[in-house]
């Protein structure tokens, strides 16, 4: 029998979700979005998330959520693109007490794309280092080596020119900035050249809204790591969040 979970990746700009189901990496159910509350606190993303499941009728059932921020057990250490009341905040024991759910998981939203991609997409099989960057609201990163996640690492948030990385080579900056799609291109490709002089990575994948574009900025990217785009784009936050409360719920 398949076993499904409900993925719910929540990020600066949406909150997606999709029931997954495990044993194919594949959606259950169609996407359903809502756009992040502007106050995007606790108690109002708590509301999106009500909305989600009740549009799901998932009563009951096992909630895996991917979030924008540093977690360590269950609790947020950053807050980057979301309301900083989240930062220290115990997200497991809040969202399972207010949904009245035993089995909720959360997950970095970049590292639950990363174990997506190494169990049914573009990083499956790869040896060696392979970095995930997930270009959206913000810069989200998965460092994975041998096949095993290195989590919460903050590729995003490296010091560049005046401010951090993911103020200048995100999906966001790209359109905040009005880049065309050379300027864009050049920007990531500096950035990628500045993290492979730091990680020499054997493969770098380019994931978030912006893998759909790939062909776009990725002849570009000049680096000597293979580039490629993530195979389950903009999904494999759900689709990760899912799979990593399959292996770590109790
Ligand atoms: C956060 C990361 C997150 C990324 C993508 C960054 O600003 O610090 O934790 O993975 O945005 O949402």
């Amino acid at each position: 029998m398949s076993q499904k979970v409900l993925g719910i990746d929540v990020g600066g700009t949406g909150i997606k979700g999709a029931v997954v189901d495990i044993s194919t990496g594949e959606f259950a159910t169609e996407k359903i979005k809502y756009k992040t509350p502007k106050d995007s606190n606790p108690e109002a993303v708590l509301a999106v998330i009500k909305a989600l499941i009740s549009d799901f009728e998932w009563s009951d059932k096992p909630i895996a959520f991917g979030f924008p921020a540093i977690i360590k057990n269950g609790v947020a250490k950053s807050a980057a693109n979301i309301h900083k009341d989240w930062i220290n905040f115990d997200i497991i024991t809040y969202l399972s007490q207010k949904l009245n759910v035993q089995n909720v998981t959360v997950v970095n939203d970049a590292d639950a794309a990363g174990l997506a991609e190494l169990t049914f997409g573009s990083a499956k099989g790869k040896k060696g280092t392979v970095l995930l960057l997930t270009l959206g609201t913000g810069i989200g990163s998965a460092l994975m080596v041998d096949g095993q996640l290195v989590p919460n690492t903050e590729f995003g948030h490296l010091k560049w020119k005046k401010s951090i990385t993911e103020h200048y080579a995100s999906n966001r900056a790209r359109k905040d900035k009005k880049l065309k799609w050379p300027e864009f291109g050049s920007e990531l490709s500096e950035v990628l050249k500045h993290i492979e002089l730091l990680l020499s990575p054997d493969c770098i994948i380019i994931g978030g809204g912006i893998s759909k574009s790939f062909e776009e900025y990725g002849p570009l990217l000049d680096v000597k790591a293979e580039v490629i785009p993530a195979q389950l784009k903009n999904n494999a936050g759900i689709i990760g969040a899912a799979y990593y409360n399959h292996l770590n719920s109790k």
